[in-house]
């Protein structure tokens, strides 16, 4: 399944990433990325169970896995399976090995595996690193490497709380980790587009929602039953989904 480097570095010379250090970040941050909610991983498992029931996905890679709490609640929830983890960082590699996942360091531009090594792979906060034209490198590769499904997850440009979110999470509170760009619906879908893919598009993890349900509850409930509620820019994430 794998080209021969997997257990080794795969990371190649002129490996490009973004100028944060992400084990430091990884250390300042781990409690709250413990605290955080695996989204991604409620998200792809509930696409499957809606979408393609049918569907056997046994093998599930995580690219630019970071703390790996999707991988790991993905792995937590379907049991068998093969769950790989890689990152580009040497330090954060090592980390989600210890959290009992298979990680590698690898570069998302140039991955050691073979053609649709796995069944599903994904990956998040990852192209938000990177200007349209290196994102789309790396979704290519990731395409590459796909036998069955794709998720490609970013930040939403529509979304206002986000981008006043995270400007007070960097400039107030000095937090880099905040410090991202956002994708529209277009550029994603030009990438699927460019491959001769067709893709689907998604908006998830509604701000005004995620306020209701930590802080008025009964109000949650409420409103939860109107469509009303599910608009573009209330949404955190936008995510492109690609089926081979
Ligand atoms: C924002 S973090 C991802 C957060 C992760 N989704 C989570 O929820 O914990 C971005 C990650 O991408 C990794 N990364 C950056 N450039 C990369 C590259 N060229 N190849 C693979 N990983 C890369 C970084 O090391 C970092 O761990």
């Amino acid at each position: 399944m794998f080209c021969s480097d997997w257990w080794g570095n795969g990371v190649t010379k002129d490996a490009k990433s973004p100028s944060k250090d992400w084990s430091e970040l990884l250390g300042e941050n781990e409690e709250l990325y413990r605290r955080s909610r695996p989204k991604r991983a409620k998200f792809i498992l509930e696409y499957l169970k809606v979408h393609c029931p049918q569907l056997k996905v046994e093998t599930f890679h995580e690219q630019g896995a970071f703390s790996g709490k999707d991988i790991r609640h993905i792995k937590a929830s379907v049991l068998n399976g093969f769950f790989c983890a890689s990152d580009l960082d040497v330090g954060v590699a090592g980390y989600l090995s210890a959290q009992g996942v298979n990680a590698l360091s690898c570069d998302a531009f140039c991955l050691p595996f073979k053609d649709s090594a796995f069944d599903l792979t994904y990956h998040s906060g990852l192209i938000i690193c990177f200007n349209n034209e290196d994102a789309f490198l790396i979704v290519q590769e990731q395409i590459r490497t796909t036998k069955k499904i794709a998720f490609v997850f970013a930040h939403n440009d529509l979304s206002w709380v986000d981008k006043f979110a995270s400007f007070y999470k960097t400039k107030i509170q000095k937090k880099d980790i905040f410090n991202y760009r956002r994708y529209r619906e277009e550029e994603l879908l030009d990438m699927a587009s460019r491959m001769g893919l067709d893709a689907e598009i998604y908006f998830f993890d509604n701000a005004l929602m995620n306020f209701l349900k930590r802080n008025f509850k009964r109000l949650h409930t409420v409103l939860s039953s109107f469509s009303w509620v599910n608009r573009k820019f209330l949404a955190n994430e936008i995510v492109m989904v690609v089926r081979k």
